[in-house]
Formats: C-alpha cells, sequence, structure tokens
C-alpha cells in the first residue's frame, strides 16, 4: 500500500488515477482546484489544491500531512490547454494565456514540488505529468503555448531532480494521447490505459531507471527530449 498524492484529480487523467489508486489498495490524497461536492471516503480525501495557489498548496501539504504523515508518491498531473491555443500562433495568442498555460503547466511544477518535498518520504517518487509536446523532437506549431510551457515543465523536473539528489526520484510522464476533455480531438488511448501504466510505475510493477531515464512515458520507455 502506497500513500498517494494526485494533484490535478477533478477530471481526464488524474481523477481517473485516484479512483483506480483506491481501487487497487492505496491510499490517495486527491488535490482539486475547485472543489465540488466531491465526497471522500476512507481512503480517497480531496483537499483544495490550486497550483496557482501557492499558500494553498502550502496548506493542502500540512492537511495531508495531518491526515496521513509522510507520502510514498506524488503525482502532478494538474494541466491546461486553452482553447485559444488550439486556434492561435505565438503571432496571435493574447500573451495573458501564453502566461496562464506557463504558469499552470510549468511554474505549478515548482510550487507543488517545494511545498510536498518535506512530507515525501526518503526515497519516494515524485512524478510530474508533462507531455510529447514539449520535446524539441516534436517539431509542429500546433498547440503553441502548450508547447512551450511543457518544454519549461520538463526542464524544470530536469533540474528539480539534480537538486535533490537521491532523496527522492523526480521524473516528467508523457501521459499518451488520451480521450479527455483536453486530448478528445487527438487521442488514441483511454484515460483509464495511462491511468494502469501510472499504477505500475507507482507499484513498481514496471521498473525505471530514475537515475538515467527522466523523461518517460505511463510504459515506462524513454521520451525523446
Ligand atoms: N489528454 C492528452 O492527450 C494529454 C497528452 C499529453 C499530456 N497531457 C497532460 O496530462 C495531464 C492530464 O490531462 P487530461 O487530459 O486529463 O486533462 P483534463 O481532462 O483537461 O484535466 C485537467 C485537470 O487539471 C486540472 N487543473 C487545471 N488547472 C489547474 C490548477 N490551476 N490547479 C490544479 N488543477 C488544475 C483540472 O481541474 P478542473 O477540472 O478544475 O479544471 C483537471 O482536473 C495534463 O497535465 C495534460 O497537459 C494530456
Amino acid at each position: 500500500m502506497n500513500i498517494v498524492v494526485v494533484v490535478g484529480a477533478g477530471r481526464g487523467l488524474g481523477a481517473v488515477l485516484s479512483k483506480m489508486l483506491v481501487q487497487k489498495g492505496h491510499k490517495v490524497a486527491a488535490g482539486l482546484r475547485t472543489m465540488e461536492g466531491q465526497e471522500n471516503s476512507e481512503n480517497l480525501v480531496y483537499f483544495p489544491m490550486d497550483v496557482t495557489r501557492e499558500q494553498e498548496i502550502k496548506d493542502a501539504a500540512e492537511s495531508v500531512k495531518k491526515w496521513m504523515g509522510n507520502v510514498d508518491v506524488i503525482v502532478n498531473v494538474a494541466g491546461v490547454l486553452l482553447p485559444s491555443d488550439r486556434t492561435n500562433t505565438l503571432l496571435t495568442e493574447k500573451l495573458e494565456d501564453v502566461r496562464q498555460q506557463i504558469e499552470v503547466n510549468a511554474l505549478g511544477i515548482i510550487t507543488v514540488f517545494r511545498e510536498f518535498l518535506p512530507i515525501i518520504k526518503e526515497g519516494g517518487l515524485f512524478l510530474a505529468v508533462t507531455s510529447e509536446g514539449g520535446s524539441f523532437a516534436n517539431s509542429g506549431a500546433l498547440f503553441p503555448a502548450y508547447g512551450v510551457s511543457k518544454t519549461t515543465a520538463n526542464k524544470i523536473v530536469q533540474i528539480l531532480r539534480t537538486t535533490v539528489e537521491d532523496k527522492v526520484e523526480v521524473a516528467a510522464v508523457h501521459p499518451g494521447r488520451m480521450n479527455t476533455d483536453m486530448g478528445r480531438t487527438t487521442a488514441q488511448i483511454e484515460p483509464e490505459e495511462a491511468a494502469e501504466g501510472f499504477c505500475d510505475l507507482i507499484e513498481g510493477k514496471i521498473k525505471v531507471n530514475y537515475k538515467e531515464q527522466w523523461f518517460i512515458d505511463y510504459l515506462g520507455k524513454t521520451m525523446p527530449l
């Protein structure tokens, strides 16, 4: 049994993963941007966690620690792809929208990592859901600000893992092209398939050499940078 924090658990992958982890016998602290009548159960408790609100994430880490002590795994799933980013280029998209996607998709990782690091057990695991869209190998101009934010997110993960050295394992994970609100137009898999992969990563059923592999997909395969 692992104690897992899933940040961004309201919809899509985060919602599916939280429930799947509980079904598999784990305890989950699920972070939401907006609390909307979700019901807590013995092993699934919801906490406010808007990744753009530093104090809220700090408070959440304290509340999670009070609820179940130090945790084994953090999965930061929270992400946004604004409608304007589907139709604009970097020549036309409002900078405010570009900024918002960087704020959530990239800086949100720093905030969650900073505030939760003190309560991750030694040797624990921090997975940041980024995207193949953040890879330089992906040279298209589709979803431009999202791509910028996810490349920044990957770099943040690379720097964070070096910063903490061996205290915890840190990796960026591409979850596959999922059939969710965000990914419906380009989907290849259901979020359940991605969530199964994340469960296998968390349970160690998929072996990853985190010293060498720090940008992987949901099956543990190394992604191109
Ligand atoms: N779908 C794909 O094909 C695909 C491909 C590559 C990478 N990804 C990445 O995978 C992750 C999950 O994507 P998804 O497809 O499940 O997306 P989704 O269905 O749009 O869900 C996104 C989740 O992130 C939450 N979120 C947004 N802003 C937040 C904030 N400021 N603080 C906390 N939570 C916030 C949303 O909360 P609300 O419900 O409150 O809005 C929602 O629960 C994202 O990081 C995404 O970029 C997805």
